[in-house]
């Protein structure tokens, strides 16, 4: 059990656990300066359609056919907003099961919603576990392929009745595995995916992100449903807009009973459709500098831990590295990736641990690079630190009994070490319930 009673506890510690953007505060400061933010009309503070207002929903139809490059001009009567992607997800969720079912979802996954989905429709996460090793019949570290979702499909059989909600966005932020999933929804079981695409602009260097929206030819276009939202793309994970796109007009009705529960401000929608519309901004302000910042202090951290000896997984999106701290285990177990997790945040540094992701292997670390140059430098100088200090110890430990080590190697193993995520859900709770404090 982690507690923390000292308040001055929390004082000083360096976040780079939540997945926020925080490099271009300046230009949205400037952009909201301007006069057209100031215009509010009186419909703006009336009740409004639950959907979304018309003009808004045109206003990201527009957006979203342009940067999703959208193989056909998207529909507004087909998009509902919300507030945020959670919001989106939960309400789509449980128009799709009943209580009790469940989803399929590749971890690591982004765990804020799988922890909390079954409080609002009572349906269960069912996990395709991802692993680093790469065999030979894939191409990357923690590939999707439609075996690994038919073996967690047949182990969930009589659990598991309607959607897929797929990992477009931790580890594959370019949701190059997509294919297998849209296949494995039409072909095989005719279930419902849900795209999350929270990431889509958020790519740079050479890579280029291909959109569910872009398919020319989407195997079941009426179980295919796309969510996106302000939070990460635009770094503003406080104003709390989401949006859902489905041509299927049932399940969209149905969302929009419960969306009642989850609208979004009238001015809000105002203040936001000014920015999507405001082309010059976007293409020659916003997104060059966003993408040129993101890759600077991914370049920044990257090098950084290359220097600490901490190898990360490629990637050309997303606003964080998938960082592997296997070798600094003092063994392969969640305890020990949970040690290691305490002792960074005791130093002060606050990154993100594998298990709270449902990561299936011990060692992997989120780390969130979208923040001031300093705060990074300041994380590899704190994890050089702790981590030199603790091979110093463990160097002198090692050579000063040799006889010692062998006696706790032994009193270790009976000890019943668990190394499967589900194996200590007290654990995981105790990581959940910091990060709810602070973190998501
Ligand atoms: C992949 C993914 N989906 C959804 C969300 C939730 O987004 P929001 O908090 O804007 O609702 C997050 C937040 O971190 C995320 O990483």
């Amino acid at each position: 059990m982690i507690l923390f009673t000292n308040s001055n506890f929390f004082q000083g510690i360096l976040n780079l656990g939540t997945s926020e953007n925080k490099l271009c505060y300046d230009l949205i400061e400037e952009r909201l300066k301007r006069l057209d933010m100031n215009y509010l009309e009186p419909e703006l503070f009336h009740y409004s359609d639950t959907q979304g207002t018309k003009s808004f929903r045109e206003e990201i139809a527009k957006f979203l056919t342009d940067y999703a490059r959208a193989a056909e001009a998207l529909n507004p009567e087909h998009i509902t907003v919300m507030s945020g992607c959670c919001a989106v997800f939960a309400t789509l969720s449980t128009v799709l099961c009943d209580p009790c079912d469940g989803y399929l979802i590749p971890t690591p996954c982004y765990g804020g919603i799988n922890s909390k989905t079954w409080l609002y429709g009572g349906i269960q996460p069912v996990h395709v576990p991802l692993f680093s090793e790469v065999t030979d019949e894939e191409s990357h570290p923690f590939q999707l392929t439609a075996e690994k979702l038919e073996a967690a499909l047949q182990r969930a059989k009589n659990q598991l009745r309607a959607c897929i909600r797929s990992l477009s966005s931790l580890l594959n932020p370019l949701g190059t595995d997509r294919e297998k999933i849209l296949h494995f929804e039409k072909h095989l079981y005719e279930l419902h995916v849900i795209m999350d695409e929270i990431y889509m602009l958020s790519v740079y260097g050479d890579a280029t992100f291909t959109s569910v929206l872009s398919l020319d030819c989407v195997p079941d276009p009426e179980r295919t449903h796309f969510m996106w939202d302000f939070s990460k793309d635009f770094g503003m994970s406080g104003i709390r807009v989401g949006v859902l796109y489905t041509r299927n007009h049932e399940i969209q009705k149905a969302v929009n009973q419960l969306a009642v529960f989850h609208g979004c401000p009238g001015p809000v929608q105002h203040v936001l459709s000014q920015f999507i519309s405001d082309r010059d901004w976007l293409d020659n302000v916003f997104f060059p500098t966003n993408k040129k910042r993101l890759k600077e202090a991914q370049n920044i951290l990257v090098d950084g831990l290359a220097d600490v000896g901490i190898p990360v997984l490629k990637s050309s999106g997303g606003l964080y590295v998938w960082a592997d701290f296997r070798k600094f285990l003092k063994s392969q177990t969640f305890e020990a990736e949970l040690e290691l997790w305490q002792k960074l945040l005791e130093e002060k540094l606050l990154i993100s641990p594998g298990k709270a992701f449902y990561c299936y292997e011990p060692g992997w670390f989120r780390l969130v690079f979208s923040d001031s140059v300093d705060k990074i430098y300041l994380c590899i100088q704190r994890l050089e630190q702790m981590l030199h200090a603790d091979a110093t110890e463990s160097a002198a430990n090692n050579i000063s009994s040799n006889a010692d080590a062998l006696c706790t190697l032994k009193e270790g193993s009976s000890g019943n070490p668990s190394n499967t995520p589900g194996d200590d859900v007290s654990q995981l709770k105790n990581i959940l319930l910091y990060y709810n404090h602070i973190c998501i």
